[in-house]
């Protein structure tokens, strides 16, 4: 296969359900010329509360399937499979595979010195973002404190769109005052559903304190890796190209895909979308699926 054909080829993006619509709309910003397609594993969401060894399981299937689906690239969308899964599969896949803690870990310690990361339970015993800021810290030369807080509710409450809800905001006030107390400056959104909560975090917080949303730079790291690997869709921004430039956007498109309820996650996601999308439900195969 050549490169230059590869290159428009879909980015593979996946998350348990809709957390990583937050990276598919970095991926827009972007890098609105790639075509994507997105795997949401409704049908098992939530993964936070899952053993290592499930979510290893769960990566590995959808690996598979985004593989057969001859993606280009795939960015976990995800911040549980990235703390659990990347390191164990990487190798297994002849696929460029991106992870959000290292890129996540990296911008807290360029913005803070107080860095609080909420995360899913699985993310926050995984220590993955402890590890990987000190990891940062070691490369930077500089010190910070890190507090990590599990939230075990803000993904079911997010999947079941009660995202405005009163019960939601005493659930984060509870979540959030032990970081308050830290005096915290930095907040790392260590799971990808949790932007959607944002405006509810910036009601409980103290104005100086920075949200770092690894989505921003995850997505960065990617389009660099895309373009170190010439794999990245062609968008030249000199006049001669600009026609060129338009139909690259035109044509990029994104394939929604479940494991769960199509009808379920077009409704729900529409609300960030700002449309409602087309869902296809994937069955992946019985070798494949293993739970
Ligand atoms: N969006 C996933 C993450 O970033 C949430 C996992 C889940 O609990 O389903 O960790």
């Amino acid at each position: 296969m050549f490169l230059k054909e590869k290159s428009h080829y879909p980015i593979g993006v996946f998350d348990s359900g809709v957390g990583g619509l937050t990276v598919l709309q970095e991926i827009r910003r972007q890098l609105p010329q790639e075509s994507v397609i997105y795997f949401g594993d409704t049908a098992r969401v939530p993964w936070g509360s899952r053993s290592p060894a499930e979510i290893i399981e769960f990566v590995r299937q959808i690996l598979i399937w985004m593989q057969s689906q001859e993606v280009k690239m795939v960015v976990m969308a995800c911040n549980t499979s990235s703390a659990l899964a990347l390191d164990v599969l990487r190798d297994s896949f002849d696929l460029p595979i991106l992870g959000l803690i290292l890129p996540g870990a990296r911008a807290a310690v360029r913005n803070g010195r107080r860095i609080g990361v909420i995360a899913t339970s699985a993310t926050i015993k995984s220590n993955a973002y402890a590890q990987a800021i000190e990891e940062s810290l070691a490369e930077s030369q500089e010190q910070a404190q890190v507090w990590q807080v599990a939230c075990p509710e803000f993904v079911p409450l997010v999947e079941a769109g009660r995202i405005k809800d009163s019960y939601t905001l005493e659930v984060a006030i509870e979540y959030l005052t032990p970081l308050i107390e830290a005096d915290i400056d930095t907040l790392v959104f260590g799971c990808t559903h949790y932007p959607h909560l944002a405006s509810l975090f910036r009601q409980i917080l103290p104005d100086h304190v920075q949200f770092i949303d690894p989505a921003e730079h995850i997505v960065s790291a990617a389009a660099r890796e895309l373009e170190l690997l010439g794999l990245h869709v062609g968008l030249r921004h000199n006049s001669k190209n600009s026609k060129n430039s338009k139909k690259s956007i035109d044509r990029a498109h994104t394939r929604f895909c479940v494991s769960g309820d199509p009808e379920q996650f077009a409704q729900l996601s529409s609300r960030w979308l700002n449309k409602t999308p087309s869902v296809e439900k994937v069955t992946l195969s019985p070798v494949e699926l293993l739970s």
